[in-house]
């Protein structure tokens, strides 16, 4: 990283800065986040809570903010976006599709989805659907070559183990080609004797509610693995929707550095209380250092919005 960089980065590091990240991205130097990983506020849901944008307005208000997520990305990073698309009228709304598109058109690549499967998912009756237990991931890159660290999320192999590779046919000893013509092939005999297996692209998780005053957390252990999957110790880690500090949390425990961006100050004390916890038994905080850093970046922030009103007013 440029000496420059590290400088600009410096002041975010290993804090959640009380803004909206529509202003606040702008203050970070292009090209120094390793990863993001965030749950933007759902279209329309909790509107009441902390805000919402309308389903039909959902893909104009998050691409400017894709566009500097992209800014911010190191070519080698990856962006995890989680987001589920709401029932409108009876029907699943598409903007989830739509903002796929134009963020590949932003120059993003689809790399993957993943699905959070949650296992706790409460119980309900609708007349046209089951409930809902699942949510999506998905995964964007700025190239196709990017940081992943495959060996860190292995699973055990499993019960699998006692049963398949006991009873190994003919074709499990050589690379057998689907006969499907899918291109797909596999050496089933190549598990003999392994303890973990690559997992698949669905998380079974449970939801977690860490506390009664923040009504949309992830589990803990949802960032964690997108942590150790795409990143290193001393890796920088960025979640510009930080809610209660899951993010944040999940990267104290794993020795990344984390920036977090919120837009609501009760959730930005939440946070940081729940980091210090993590961090140090008393769970103190110097909280006047905390201030006085969010009201710097508020101050540049309004100073960047006045600057652009001057810039449209004269031109
Ligand atoms: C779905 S919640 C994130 C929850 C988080 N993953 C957690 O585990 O606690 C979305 C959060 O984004 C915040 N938010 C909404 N608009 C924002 C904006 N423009 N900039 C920063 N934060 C915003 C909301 O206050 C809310 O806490």
């Amino acid at each position: 990283m440029h000496p420059d960089t590290r400088t600009q980065l410096e002041p975010f590091l290993n804090r959640i800065v009380l803004g909206d990240c529509r202003e606040v991205l702008k203050q970070i130097p292009d090209e120094s986040i390793d990863l993001i990983v965030t749950s933007p506020p759902y279209a329309d849901q909790r509107k009441e809570v902390y805000g919402g944008v309308h389903p039909d307005q959902y893909v104009e208000w998050f691409l400017p903010i894709s566009a500097e997520l992209r800014r911010v990305l190191k070519p080698t990073g990856s962006f995890v976006l989680n987001i589920k698309e709401r029932v409108v009228n009876g029907e699943r709304h598409t903007y989830v599709l739509e903002l796929i598109l134009e963020m590949r058109k932003q120059g993003w690549l689809w790399t993957e989805e993943y699905m959070w499967h949650k296992k706790n998912c409460y119980p309900g009756k609708w007349p046209n659907r089951f409930r809902d237990a699942w949510e999506r991931l998905l995964h964007f890159t700025k190239q196709k070559q990017f940081k992943m660290f495959q060996e860190a999320v292995m699973v055990p192999m499993g019960d699998w183990k006692d049963g398949r590779l006991k009873k190994l046919g003919e074709n499990d000893l050589y690379r057998f080609n689907s006969r499907a013509g899918s291109g797909f092939g596999k050496r089933v005999a190549n598990w003999i004797g392994r303890e973990y297996a690559y997992p698949t692209n669905v998380l079974h998780m449970a939801t977690e509610c860490y506390n009664r005053y923040h009504a949309a957390t992830f589990p803990v252990d949802l960032p964690a693995w997108f942590i150790k999957l795409f990143t290193e110790p001393g890796d920088v880690v960025l979640d510009p929707f930080m809610g209660s500090g899951t993010t944040a949390v999940a990267c104290v425990r794993l020795d990344r550095r984390y920036i977090g961006i919120e837009i609501k100050e009760e959730y930005v004390r939440l946070a940081e209380e729940r980091i210090a916890k993590e961090q140090d038994e008393d769970g103190s905080l110097d909280w006047e250092k905390i201030v006085r850093f969010n009201s710097g970046v508020a101050q540049e922030a309004s100073r960047n919005a006045s600057r652009k009103s001057q810039h449209s007013s004269s031109s």
